[in-house]
């Protein structure tokens, strides 16, 4: 251990350079036991596609389909039906539906709109570009789902609120405007679909919108700061905004947004030669795969001619991400438009509280 590295996986989410740290845990053992925080770390590309790729390593513990937090309530009726959370049938066929629906978006269309909506919404300010890096996403996706314009601020605000019943970090009021926001958004689908639809398929809906939030401001978020960090970057893309998606690219790899996903064995398992008990967690940590020597050659540099190896920070296996293209797509739209204001924002961050996402938080001033 080094003096700067983070205490430990969950802690270098949201550490400032957390990423010397990802390469060592990459070059370490596939699987190993941490006693600090009392589960498995799966790192590296190979740890983490075995953990992903192992049947009987499950999306939750078994017999706690729903946080106990959540059992019986709004949130929690949405939560059991995600295709993110289940296994087996109740998840193949969503997914599937899922993965037919998001292949057959219009990538180019989707990448005209989202430069329409940031072009009329470029942040003045480093709070602007904080709230927008959540919002615009979340207005491209209304879009697609076929909401009006006028109902994309009000969707996005309930979205934003019911993703705090997600982390284990929210507080008694943040889960409360959860709750709230999940009936809303309930009642706004059904008001949308016009027709009775089964409870799986409105949450899986509520899911895309989920699945956007948090995820696609931070890879907003990072891609500002890689920006930022490469000053010739910014004139290198107006030049050649083909660049753009090469860009996002590099963003999801070199300083991803999602760093862990986590495993439950629902048996005995035994993976890389470890007999593992039933019961235990897995932290997946995605971002050591990201940065693992193997996969990537000299992976701590942000480079954007990268040979094209499937990004870790979206999973890998049954439930891989299936928003990937639109994410990608929403973010080099916005970074598009907004590119010229950043470059010469000032601003400062830090990084919001969580155990999995890395988002930064944007306030005015300069790194000094
Ligand atoms: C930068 C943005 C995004 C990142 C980094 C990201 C990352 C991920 C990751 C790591 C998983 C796998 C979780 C696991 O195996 O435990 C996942 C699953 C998923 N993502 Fe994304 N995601 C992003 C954006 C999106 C978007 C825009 C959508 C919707 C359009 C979406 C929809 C989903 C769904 C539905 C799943 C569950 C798939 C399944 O379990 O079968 N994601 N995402």
């Amino acid at each position: 251990m080094y003096l700067d590295d983070p205490v430990h996986a969950l802690a270098a989410v949201t550490h400032a350079a957390p990423y010397d740290y990802y390469r060592r845990l990459a070059a370490g053992p596939p699987l190993s036991f941490d006693a600090r925080l009392n589960c498995w770390l799966a790192t590296g590309v190979a740890g983490v596609q075995a953990v992903l790729e192992h049947a009987d390593c499950r999306v939750r513990p078994t017999g706690m389909a729903v946080p106990e937090n959540l059992v019986g309530t709004s949130c929690g009726a949405i939560f059991a039906e995600l295709v993110r959370m289940n296994e087996g049938a109740r998840h193949t066929v969503p997914k599937q539906v899922l993965a037919r629906v998001l292949g057959q978006v219009d990538l180019v269309r989707l990448h005209q709109s989202t430069l329409q909506i940031a072009h009329d919404h470029i942040p003045g300010n480093a709070v602007d570009l904080h709230n927008a890096m959540f919002e615009l996403p979340l207005f491209a996706m209304a879009g697609l789902l076929g909401f009006a314009p006028a109902q994309w601020p009000q969707l996005a605000a309930w979205t934003r609120d019911f993703v705090a019943c997600l982390s284990p970090l929210s507080n008694s009021d943040q889960l409360a405007g959860a709750q709230l926001a999940a009936a809303s958004l309930l009642q706004r689908f059904q008001l949308l679909l016009r027709e009775p639809v089964p409870d799986s398929l409105l949450a899986n809906l509520i899911g895309l919108l989920s699945q956007t939030c948090e995820a696609t401001a931070g890879l907003v978020g990072n891609a500002v700061l890689a920006l930022r960090a490469h000053g010739v970057l910014c004139a290198q893309l107006s030049a050649d905004p083909a660049l753009w998606p090469a860009m996002l690219r590099e963003v999801s790899r070199h300083d991803p947004s999602i760093h862990n996903t986590r495993r439950y064995t629902a048996c005995p398992v035994e993976i890389g030669g470890l007999a593992l008990p039933a019961g235990q967690m897995i932290l997946v940590v995605l971002a050591s795969a990201c940065h693992d020597a193997a996969a990537y050659a000299e992976p701590g540099r942000f480079m954007l001619q990268r040979p094209l190896v499937p990004v870790p920070g979206y999973g890998h296996g049954r439930h891989a991400c299936p928003g990937q293209q639109l994410a990608q797509t929403m973010a080099a739209a916005c970074m598009q438009a907004w590119c010229e204001t950043l470059a010469a924002m000032p601003l400062r961050w830090s990084y919001q509280p969580s155990l999995n996402a890395r988002i930064p938080v944007f306030m005015p001033g300069d790194v000094s």
